[in-house]
């Protein structure tokens, strides 16, 4: 008895204190709220973005540039290049860690780039889609990049942040979640 307590109590601290390493990497590499920091997109939420996202590169007959502005880990990416193949897929990712394992996780995939680095430095005009999951003061900047860059018809999906500046195709909504902020589908103008 006295074994399993001990092994629920080392367990819980261990746990405890990576959470706590997360939230001070989190707050650093996130310049203390100013950048989105590293938050992997998960559950229900992961699978509505990957199924809609596989819905439209699934009918394209040509070839889609797909970009994660702030890839993470890959949750996203990953599996979009790993089932279609015939597109193109890049990730930008600051973070090193989480870059890291991106490119660990990827393998030897041949459809994707990913780039350790800051997406205001690269240039979005081959981008057919772009995906991001940002904070609400990134919206301003990368939604001026987005329309000073990105080619008409374009397509934009924002995990959790409304452009004002774009007219939405689709909101799908999530009322009953800890993380209630919508996903918006754009079509660029
Ligand atoms: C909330 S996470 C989203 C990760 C992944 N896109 C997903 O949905 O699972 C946002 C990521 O953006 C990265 N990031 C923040 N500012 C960035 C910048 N200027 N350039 C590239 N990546 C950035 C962070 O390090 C973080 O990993």
């Amino acid at each position: 008895m006295e074994f399993i307590i001990y092994s629920i109590y080392t367990i819980t601290l261990i746990l405890l204190i990576l959470f706590n390493i997360y939230i001070y990497h989190a707050l650093f590499s996130s310049k203390f709220g100013k950048y989105p920091p590293f938050a992997p997109t998960i559950g229900k939420r992961k699978k509505i973005i990957l199924d809609k996202i596989s819905e439209i590169l699934k009918k394209s007959e040509k070839q889609i540039t797909f970009l994660d502005a702030g890839s993470g880990t890959g949750t996203i990416i990953i599996p979009l290049a790993k089932k279609f193949p015939q597109h193109k897929f890049v990730g930008i990712e600051w973070t090193f860690y989480p870059y890291f394992i991106s490119k660990l996780k990827s393998g030897n995939l041949k459809n994707i780039e990913l780039i350790h680095g800051d997406m205001f430095k690269s240039n979005f005009k081959e981008v057919d889609i772009l995906y991001c999951f940002i904070v609400e003061n990134f919206k301003k900047p990368l939604s001026e990049k987005i329309l000073s860059e990105m080619k008409k018809d374009s397509i934009v999906i924002a995990n959790g942040s409304h452009f004002e500046t774009m007219e939405i195709v689709e909101e799908v909504k999530f009322d009953k979640e800890w993380l209630s902020n919508s996903i918006y589908f754009y079509r660029l103008k």
